[in-house]
């Protein structure tokens, strides 16, 4: 039989007729992934026809194209989107098992399907179990299309002149060509881009779900997100019912785009006031608590940043972060050890963002330092007071993008104090009647204001 697939190395390029623990090429290990062959049509003649098809245009003359879009339902998934489904698009969305992705897109299906053709492949649950959802939400999707299959190749012919398709999910389906289970990343890199097919050719617009791993990456690294016109992850725990969608890549967008949505019996539903939901009531009281204004695509908002030390009962110190890097944890540490005296190598250190959140400015840091600090001396910071800024290697703090934004927001929250860069103080001086500001260059200097609260 004629071989229809290869392994080829992720690393080197290498192809193997067969799977290798180790490539042979470059000596890595478990970098060998299965991969089609495409079938190569032969030439008669050794001079390549060319159709004339392409051609390049003087910029002057390129034409604007305006892309088409439509409303969800759901107005805080448009603003997520950048403003609404653009037409012929590719939309990925990621999450935790649970979390509420096929819940979303029951929804917004059920809303397209009134005025257009929309076709839901469930190749996780049944068809039945899809219908109980709906029903479940009070949704009134008569006119959508359900398909309960697993194999690309049927779900292709199965769509004739849809407008939406939604797979659920990627790692759910496999194609012939390949002989890998169904979920490998060479089964969903292969999947993914066939999709991507169908959609460019026939200008369908595919929302296709994603489960991610634990490493909390797409099925693999980043192996799906460069065919996508846009990624959006689902953000926040299962047991809380607030859940974030953040945009990672859109292509007709903003990325880093937020939106607050709150999963409830009835569906998924956008937060207007997301004013105080990722604060808590114990804030000011326990040591160990700091605040800060984080800024994403259009909205800013003011989150709290929990931290727990507790003496090493043995061996290694621990360190776990939830919602915030664990390696700039451990940098930040680090940091305020040489800079500021402060000893951690025999604490366990334990920190988490409220809510559910995930914090990856690198404005968080100086409110990440505060936080440390405060459950280092065991004194607790004044509950109206913020902090942002970037923490250098040599315990600089450095200047970061929005200041004036993110003073705004802390004004509006009812905070009275702002701990800031130095650098971004002249910015944010229109805010000095509302709000207090302190300036600092060095993180020394906020650990000198959180370890001595009455001076200030
Ligand atoms: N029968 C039910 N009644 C109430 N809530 C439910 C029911 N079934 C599922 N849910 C809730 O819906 C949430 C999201 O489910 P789902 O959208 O299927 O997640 P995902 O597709 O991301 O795995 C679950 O966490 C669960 O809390
Ligand atoms: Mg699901």
């Amino acid at each position: 039989m004629k071989q229809t697939s290869q392994f080829v190395c992720n690393e080197c390029g290498y192809a193997s007729p067969k799977w290798l623990g180790r490539c042979p090429s470059c000596l890595k290990f478990n970098t060998l992934v299965e991969e089609a062959i495409a079938p190569v049509q032969p030439v008669k003649n050794a001079v390549r026809a060319f159709s004339g098809k392409s051609k390049a245009v003087p910029l002057s003359r390129v034409r604007y194209q305006k892309f088409e879009r439509t409303s969800s339902g759901i107005p805080e998934f448009d603003c997520v989107l950048g403003g609404g489904i653009v037409k012929g698009s590719l939309v990925l969305i990621g999450g935790d098992p649970g979390v509420g992705k096929s819940t979303i897109l029951t929804q917004i299906s059920a809303h397209l399907a009134k005025e257009h053709k929309v076709l839901y492949v469930s190749a996780e649950e049944s068809c039945s179990q899809v219908k109980m959802r709906c029903e479940r939400l009070g949704l009134d999707g008569e006119d959508m299309l359900l398909l309960n299959e697993t194999n690309l190749e049927e779900i292709e012919s199965s769509i004739s002149d849809e407008e939406y398709v939604i797979i659920d999910s990627v790692q759910a389906i496999y194609t012939d060509a390949l002989s890998s289970s169904a979920g490998s990343v060479g089964q969903v890199r292969e999947c993914a881009t066939h999709l991507m097919r169908i959609a460019k050719s026939r200008g369908i617009t595919f929302f296709i779900i994603g489960h991610v791993t634990k490493e909390g990456t797409l099925a693999g690294p980043k192996v799906l997100e460069h065919v996508m016109d846009t990624v959006l992850y689902f953000e926040g725990e299962n047991s809380d019912s607030f859940r974030m969608i953040r945009s990672v890549k859109n292509r007709f967008g903003s990325v880093q785009e937020v939106g607050v949505f709150e999963m409830t019996e009835t569906g998924i539903f956008g937060v207007k006031d997301y004013s105080g939901i990722f604060l808590s009531d114990t804030r000011g009281i326990a040591a160990g608590s700091s605040v800060t204004p984080s800024e994403s695509g259009n909205r800013c908002m003011t989150v709290e940043i929990q931290t727990l030390i507790s003496k090493t009962a043995f061996g290694q110190p621990r360190r776990m972060s939830l919602g915030i890097d664990y390696n700039k944890l451990v940098v930040l540490i680090a940091v305020l050890e040489k800079r500021c005296g402060l000893q951690f190598f025999s604490q366990d250190v334990y920190m988490n963002a409220m809510g559910g959140i995930k914090l990856n400015e690198p404005s968080v840091d100086l409110a990440i330092c505060a936080a440390l600090a405060s459950a280092y001396y065991d004194v607790s910071i004044d509950k109206y007071t913020a902090f942002f800024g970037e923490v250098g290697l040599t315990g600089e703090v450095r200047g970061v993008a929005y200041a004036d934004k993110r003073v705004n927001e802390c004004v509006k929250m009812g905070f009275r104090r702002v701990v800031l860069p130095d650098k971004n103080a002249k910015l944010c001086e229109k805010y000095k009647d509302k709000i207090e500001l302190i300036p600092v260059s060095y993180v020394s200097q906020m650990v000198k204001l959180v370890k001595n609260p009455e001076k200030t």
